[in-house]
């Protein structure tokens, strides 16, 4: 009895860990962080924006929502690109594990993009 119960316990931990493991990049793990980089353009601020992969797989087709958003400083459409309300980044090519894909605009006021979607391909 005392075995069965033992097995019982270790499958429950192992379903819970491995549940775990599988949400880490679940929904698409993808953070922004934002910051002025304190340099001023044109009477402007320049903005440093950090799109991070907080999940062990890499990330691709990153879209982020940014209905509004205008920069003073062109963006290369390798770095970001406008499509309807939603903006590519990094051409679409993948962000790797736990790493930053940075790139800054210029403009009166920060604007705040929200992660829309991604894809997630684990090796
Ligand atoms: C992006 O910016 C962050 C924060 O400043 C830095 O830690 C990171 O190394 C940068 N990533 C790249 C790819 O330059």
């Amino acid at each position: 009895m005392a075995t069965i119960n033992n097995f019982l316990c270790l499958s429950l931990f192992l379903i819970i860990i491995t549940q775990g493991m599988a949400a880490k990049c679940y929904p698409g793990r993808v953070t922004i962080y934002q910051k002025p980089t304190g340099r001023r353009i044109h009477h402007k601020t320049e903005w440093k924006v950090s799109v991070a992969n907080e999940c062990a797989c890499m990330q691709l087709n990153v879209r982020l929502s940014c209905a509004g958003f205008h920069s003073l400083r062109f963006l290369s459409p390798s770095v970001l690109s406008k499509s309807g309300n939603l903006c590519i980044i990094n051409n679409n090519n993948p962000i790797s594990p736990f790493s930053t894909f940075n790139f800054t605009y210029v403009w009166d006021h920060q604007f705040v993009f929200a992660p829309v979607s991604s894809q997630e391909a684990c090796s």
